[in-house]
């Protein structure tokens, strides 16, 4: 009979965490209106935990093991509701809509009416608005198991005329941690009783060496795309697409993100703010595309970003301020970056531009998937 050694036994107790059998959920507090904030964790059995809340359906924490085991919060956010609903808080984690990124001028025409939202990034609109948008709203929520893993989906309804879009507009956004990867997957569905924009994507800022580190200008990455969308001073695209070759854009072979980002420090993005436009699926029956991939050394952490969206935004944390989040851990200037999967920005005035209108007898629906990992060492040369 083979015996398994200690080490074996080991191995594998680290490997295979045991893993309950629905998600949990508990009382996170109250919002300033009194209204109860639910959070749920979703645990896959390779060690990566995922806590999500009712408000904004927002991300709160992401641990993920390192290339030693141990694990880390690789996002950044608040311990408390109150965090969340300070001033502090820019978008941290959530469900960004109805329609996330700008809105120029917070106009919009659709079927010969004309349409104003909020100016709450002068001059334009901005993820969905200001006191009602689907990050600040409290979400219904109901956890599950599927093939041993746990999820929890978010509903809201946004009645018509909330934050000045048209339509009710009845939002899913689910998450999902399968048992036997590190991996998050989050899919959207939405439905509407009439013609509305709807752009969807998830606003989580990533620190690989754990949020809270004073840099994320370290970290190498790569985008799946060749061209861009180039934005006027007030950052809404000009309606061009032109080429990231030639320029600091071209992260299309892996670059440190610090290698070049000084030369946009005077730009009107003060950093990277630009939105990418993902190179068509090679392989049109595989179901997401490749949008990005995040590395860091010093962890070993990676992160394999995979979507349905024809874009991807890549934000390096220009408006981090310093403020205090998670365990009194500092936010500092470019110490996260967010990697948002969606259509793209100011859409709904550029002909152009992929439709994101949804109509009454259509469902939204879309997914993007986040893939940890541990960078494999290079493989030893042989003879
Ligand atoms: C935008 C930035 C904005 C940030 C706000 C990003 O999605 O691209 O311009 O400052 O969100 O948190």
């Amino acid at each position: 009979m083979i015996r398994p050694t200690l080490a074996v036994l080991l191995l594998f107790a680290v490997q295979s965490i045991t893993v309950g059998d629905e998600p949990t959920s508990e009382d996170f507090g109250k919002t300033k209106a009194g209204q109860s904030v639910e959070l749920y964790t979703l645990q896959s059995g390779k060690g990566l935990i995922a806590k999500v809340m009712t408000r904004g359906a927002t991300l709160v924490q992401l641990h993920v093991p390192d290339k030693n085991g141990k694990s880390d919060d690789v996002i950044l956010g608040w311990d408390d509701v109150a965090g969340y609903e300070s001033e502090d808080n820019q978008y941290f984690g959530c469900t960004t809509g109805r329609v996330c990124n700008r809105i120029a001028k917070g106009q919009f025409t659709l079927d010969g009416k004309d349409y104003t939202l909020a100016i709450n990034n002068e001059p334009n609109h901005l993820h969905g608005g200001v006191e009602r948008s689907l990050d600040k709203v409290v979400w219904k929520a109901t956890g599950y198991t599927r093939d041993g893993g746990h999820g929890v989906r978010f509903n809201y309804t946004s009645p018509d005329g909330e934050e000045g879009y048209p339509g009710n507009l009845n939002v899913s956004v689910n998450y999902y941690v399968p048992k036997d990867s590190n991996t998050l997957t989050i899919s959207y569905f939405a439905k509407t009783d009439a013609a509305t924009p709807v752009n969807l994507t998830n606003h989580a800022y990533f620190n690989l060496a754990g949020a809270g580190s004073e840099t994320v200008l370290d970290h190498v990455l790569r985008i799946n795309a060749a061209t861009y969308t180039p934005v006027d001073d007030t950052l809404i695209p000009t309606g061009k697409i032109e080429s990231v070759s030639d320029t600091v854009l071209d992260f299309t072979t892996p670059k440190r993100i610090g290698a070049r980002i000084k030369k946009l420090d005077d730009a009107a993005t003060i950093g990277y703010d630009h939105n990418f436009v993902l190179n068509p699926q090679d392989d049109k029956s595989k179901f997401y595309n490749l949008a990005a991939s995040l590395s860091h050394k010093e962890s070993g952490r990676t992160l394999r970003i995979m979507t349905k969206e024809p874009a991807i935004q890549f934000y390096s944390g220009n408006f981090l301020k310093r403020q205090t989040g998670k365990g009194g851990k500092t936010y500092a200037h470019r110490s996260a970056i967010c990697l948002e999967t969606q259509h793209f920005p100011d859409s709904v005035n550029q002909a152009d531009f992929p439709n994101t209108i949804l109509k009454p007898d259509e469902e939204y629906k879309t997914s993007t998937s986040l893939q940890f990992g541990i960078m494999q060492p290079p493989a030893a040369k042989s003879e």
